[in-house]
């Protein structure tokens, strides 16, 4: 696998990524209505989303007709090159349509379940934060890197919800124990930033319960790009059941606090 392709897939993952961030930003319509729910009532599909969505699988399948596509609303293509992009065309959705600064667009490109590059573009906050795989991680062309891990104690430790009530009940009763335990929980609203957050040591640590891939692909190479650790469940890669992210000595004991906890199932 060439830097070329490398290269060649960060420069069109940008493009993408920023022209879909000022279509949302610029496009935002005072009334933002609500397309659809998905698992949910409070799980909200906006038009912007289908509409960034739309934008970004257009421009690259234009210019990469034989990549395989997989985004959030429902974009599919199996593709015959290797390449799959995995996209969350607005990731964040409901601090968009309350307005809260908070949301970003997360393109991922991976070759034989590798993630090579990740681009996390997040306008509201001025930010485009970008990984390739051996190269580091940059916000806004400033190299970034995890914050020295801090005693469990002290650790800042960012986190979110699923959509699903029972789910969330359950995601609070690991935070309930949690809390006590640390310096502080923080919600943010966007994986992909949560993710970008300890990339840039700003946060110590995050975790989720329920993720799926367009959520983390991008921000987990951003994060491990930086420093971080990432995984799920002890021995596992990050997944659906658990996605983690922290710097090495703080990872080890959050992960196995988590795991103690029962983190992984509803
Ligand atoms: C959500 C956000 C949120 C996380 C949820 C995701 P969406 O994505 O990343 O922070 O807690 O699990 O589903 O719906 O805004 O694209
Ligand atoms: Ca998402
Ligand atoms: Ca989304």
């Amino acid at each position: 696998m060439t830097d070329q392709l490398k290269a060649e897939l960060l420069e069109l993952a940008l493009e993408a990524a920023l022209r879909a961030g000022e279509l949302l930003r610029d496009g935002r319509p005072a009334d933002l209505g609500v397309a659809a729910t998905k698992s949910s009532a409070v799980d909200v599909v906006t038009e912007m989303d289908i509409a960034s969505e739309k934008l970004i699988t257009g421009l690259l399948t234009d210019r990469r007709p034989d990549d395989g596509v997989l985004g959030e609303e429902g974009a599919s293509i199996e593709g015959t090159s290797g390449v799959q992009w995995v996209i969350d065309p607005l990731d964040g959705t409901v601090n968009y349509l309350y307005g809260l600064p908070s949301w970003a667009v997360s393109i991922a490109a991976r070759k034989d379940g590798e993630t090579l590059v990740g681009v996390v573009h997040a306008p509201m906050r001025g930010e485009t934060c970008r990984a390739v795989l051996g190269g580091g991680a940059y916000v806004n062309d400033r190299p970034v890197q995890v914050r020295p891990a801090p005693a469990f104690e002290l650790a800042l430790v960012g986190t979110g919800f699923g959509y699903r009530a029972e789910r969330r009940s359950r995601q609070a009763e690991v935070v309930r124990q949690l809390i006590p335990q640390v310096r502080d929980i923080r919600r943010g609203g966007s994986a992909a930033i949560d993710l970008c957050d300890v990339a840039a040591g700003r946060l110590d640590a995050y975790y989720e319960r329920g993720l799926n891939p367009w959520d983390y692909a991008a921000g987990e190479l951003i994060a491990r790009e930086a420093g971080a650790l990432t995984g799920g469940r002890p021995g596992d890669a990050p997944s659906t059941d658990l996605t983690i992210a922290a710097p090495s000595g703080l990872f080890e004991p959050l992960q196995a606090r988590l795991d103690e906890l029962g983190a992984w199932h509803d």
